[in-house]
């Protein structure tokens, strides 16, 4: 890309963001006069760049990971998908941190003075710092992700963390917390830094794309999709052609895997699929027609997304989402996957297999009500082990029922999307995915400061 052979350009946009992001902090003073910013009071920690944009600079230099130039545009949107796009974007779930940032810069109750402020925000770009330690030079020494954070914050300002001891700070990591969990104790380390295993960030609250299955310091938030309008207009447009479109698939999986003989529950999809287009179907409740009779054309679509082809490239797979009722939503390497996100976008009913994968994860964003009026959970071992077909449990969920399911998740859509930063006020009444998370931390650590009597 442009910032690997052109290292002018490159510096010139680094300068741009900088100057974005100081302008972004002025305006947003002056544009929405808050109106109850009443126990919602943020500072932003003033840090030094190396610890954010220094460490885009360094954006192709890691060889094993991808050169991640090219999502660093639109502070971290990444590039339109086409040149006339207002709302689609080839968006890298990795660069939350960035989107965050930027978002943060017109939250509507910030504040410059660390003393009267709720919550502390430290714009660090924790998962881009973590490269070098995953797959860099300094594997071996993970353990020390967040030292030099930790130093700053305790000597710089001290008073700023020593006030509540570090639990009114949050940051955004923009991984699964798996890969920040590695145990002090494993030298050389298996797998991931240690950040969540040091005592020095305890206290701090971190929003991550994936929480361990009982985490004390992270939350999970939505991972970005492509979709990122500017206004309500470009949302509402999006939402009606979500509620038009025709179901023609009753089932879809948009991944890669599933290939070993080992049993699995995605090669139990894969199998299933495939059985159902050989044609050599039959289940117990039906010839490849839902109950009341109506049937689809397809029953089951696999979009093959095998060596990150889909990852930057939304149109391969929403296009099929739009068309399929049920978006089924295996565990992978870990338990969650962006493509969670990208089915409700396109209003396709996401299809659980363990509880892991969402329903115990994004309780701010998916709280259990909600979760249960617009999803479905299957047990994988019962599909594995016990011989349940998916096909059957679909297709025996009535029409009706699955019309006011399929409402359920447009409702979601607003707030599980990452608006565009600098979007209109129209757009910024409705709360999406960063309203919800920086609401869902503030009474988190609000509550954490009363119960310790830290006020
Ligand atoms: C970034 O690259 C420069 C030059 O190649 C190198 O000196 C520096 O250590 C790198 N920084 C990180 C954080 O990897
Ligand atoms: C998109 O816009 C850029 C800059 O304005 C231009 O260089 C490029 O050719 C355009 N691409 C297409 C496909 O129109
Ligand atoms: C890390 O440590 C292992 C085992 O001690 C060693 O084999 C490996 O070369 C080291 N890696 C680096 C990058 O130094
Ligand atoms: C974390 O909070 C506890 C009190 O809850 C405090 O004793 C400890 O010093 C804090 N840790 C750091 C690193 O400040
Ligand atoms: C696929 O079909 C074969 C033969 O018809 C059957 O033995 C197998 O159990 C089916 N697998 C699934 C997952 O439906």
């Amino acid at each position: 890309m442009a910032c690997k052979s052109n290292p002018n350009f490159f510096f010139f946009f680094l300068f741009t963001i900088f100057i974005e992001l100081r302008f972004a902090q002025q305006i947003s003073r002056t544009e929405i006069v808050p109106k109850d910013c009443n126990g919602r009071w943020i500072h932003i920690r003033n840090l030094p760049s190396r610890f954010n944009l220094d460490l885009l600079s360094n954006c192709s230099e890691y060889p094993i990971f991808d050169d991640f130039c090219p999502y660093l545009a639109n502070h971290g949107l990444g590039q339109k998908t086409h040149n006339r796009s207002h709302s689609w974007y080839r968006t890298d779930p990795s660069m939350l941190e960035l989107i965050f940032h930027r978002r943060m810069l017109e939250y509507p109750c910030l504040t410059s003075d660390p003393d009267s402020a709720n919550a502390i925000y430290l714009p660090y770009y924790a998962s881009i710092d973590a490269l070098k330690y995953l797959y860099g030079p300094e594997v071996n020494s993970s353990a020390e992700h967040g030292l030099e954070l930790f130093d700053f914050l305790h000597h710089n300002q001290p008073e700023i963390w020593n006030r509540r001891g570090g639990h009114d700070h949050f940051l955004v990591m923009a991984r699964p917390a798996w890969d920040f969990s590695q145990p002090l104790e494993n030298d050389p380390p298996i797998w991931g830094t240690s950040f969540l295993e040091l005592p020095e960030f305890f206290n701090v609250t971190a929003l991550t794309l994936e929480g361990r299955a009982w985490p004390w310091q992270e939350q999970a938030i939505p991972y970005p999709t492509s979709f990122h309008p500017p206004n309500l207009a470009f949302l509402e447009s999006w939402l009606q052609r979500v509620k038009r479109s025709k179901r023609t698939t009753l089932m879809l999986f948009a991944g890669g895997g599933g290939i070993s003989t080992t049993p699995n529950i995605r090669r139990s999809i894969r199998d299933e699929c495939k059985n159902s287009t050989d044609g050599d179907y039959t289940s117990n409740s039906g010839n490849g027609r839902n109950r009341d009779g109506s049937p689809y054309s397809n029953l089951c679509e696999v979009v093959d997304c095998s060596n990150g082809i889909c990852e930057h490239d939304p149109v391969r797979y929403l296009r099929p989402m739009l068309q399929a009722t049920f978006c089924l939503q295996p565990p992978g390497d870990t338990p969650t996957r962006r493509s969670t996100f990208d089915g409700i976008l396109a209003g396709c009913i996401p299809v659980f297999f363990e509880d892991l994968s969402a329903k115990s994860q994004y309780k701010w964003h998916l709280p259990d009500k909600e979760f249960e009026e617009s999803t479905v959970t299957i047990p994988k071992e019962d599909v594995v082990f016990k011989g349940v077909k998916i096909l059957d449990v679909l297709m025996g969920i009535p029409r009706a029922r699955i019309r006011r399911m399929r409402e359920k998740v447009i409702e979601l859509i607003p707030k599980v999307m990452y608006r565009k930063h600098g979007s209109s006020l129209g757009l910024r009444t409705k709360k999406d995915a960063v309203d919800i998370a920086i609401e869902g931390t503030l009474q988190k650590i609000g509550m954490r400061v009363q119960e310790l009597n830290l006020e």
